[in-house]
């Protein structure tokens, strides 16, 4: 397994719609083992496949590693759908690797019903909620070009894409 780079907003690639894996080869298994290599080296609780330069639908998540403080058992999702959400919102401050240093405030529903194909290719449903709910939607969201700042209004993603564009330009510097 290995470590791939993290690709950072604005690169194109977290933008695009991602294609749906219509077949589990070995590369597409070895690409979910690095990206949970990946994950929990960067010390993140999901990772979606686009990060990592590949526009599949394809994410991973342990938010176990969150709560306990060592990694728990990593879930691989291929293809993976909200089926049905709850109409309760609640907010969380959410980061994400690909946005150094960035907290948004997101309201989404607090539970949800995840559908996705496992790596042995059999159809699965997940019910999460908490913080396993929020990080499958965030994740979810990457494979549809959709980052945090996109739930802000226009002037408070105004207010922290200029902060963001300071911090990286400064990192750039070092
Ligand atoms: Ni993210």
């Amino acid at each position: 397994m290995s470590v791939l780079p993290i690709h950072f907003h604005p690169d194109a690639v977290l933008r695009k719609k991602c294609e749906t894996v219509t077949e589990i080869t070995t590369d597409i298994l070895t690409l979910l083992d690095d990206m949970v290599e990946t994950m929990y080296d960067e010390d993140g609780i999901g990772l979606a496949a686009p990060q990592v330069n590949v526009p599949k639908r394809l994410i991973v998540v342990d938010v176990e590693q969150r709560e306990k403080g060592e990694p728990g058992t990593p879930i691989k999702l291929i293809n993976p759908e909200v089926i049905m959400k709850s109409d309760n919102l609640t907010v969380l401050d959410e980061g994400c690797l690909s946005l150094p240093d960035m907290r948004v405030e997101v309201a989404r529903p607090d539970s949800v019903t995840v559908r996705y194909m496992g790596i042995n290719g059999a159809t699965q449903e997940i019910h999460a909620t908490d913080l396993l709910a929020k990080c499958l939607q965030h994740e979810i969201d990457h494979l549809n070009g959709v980052l945090i700042f996109d739930y802000l209004s226009p002037l408070k993603r105004n207010i922290v894409l200029r902060r963001y564009q300071k911090n990286m330009r400064h990192a750039g510097d070092m």
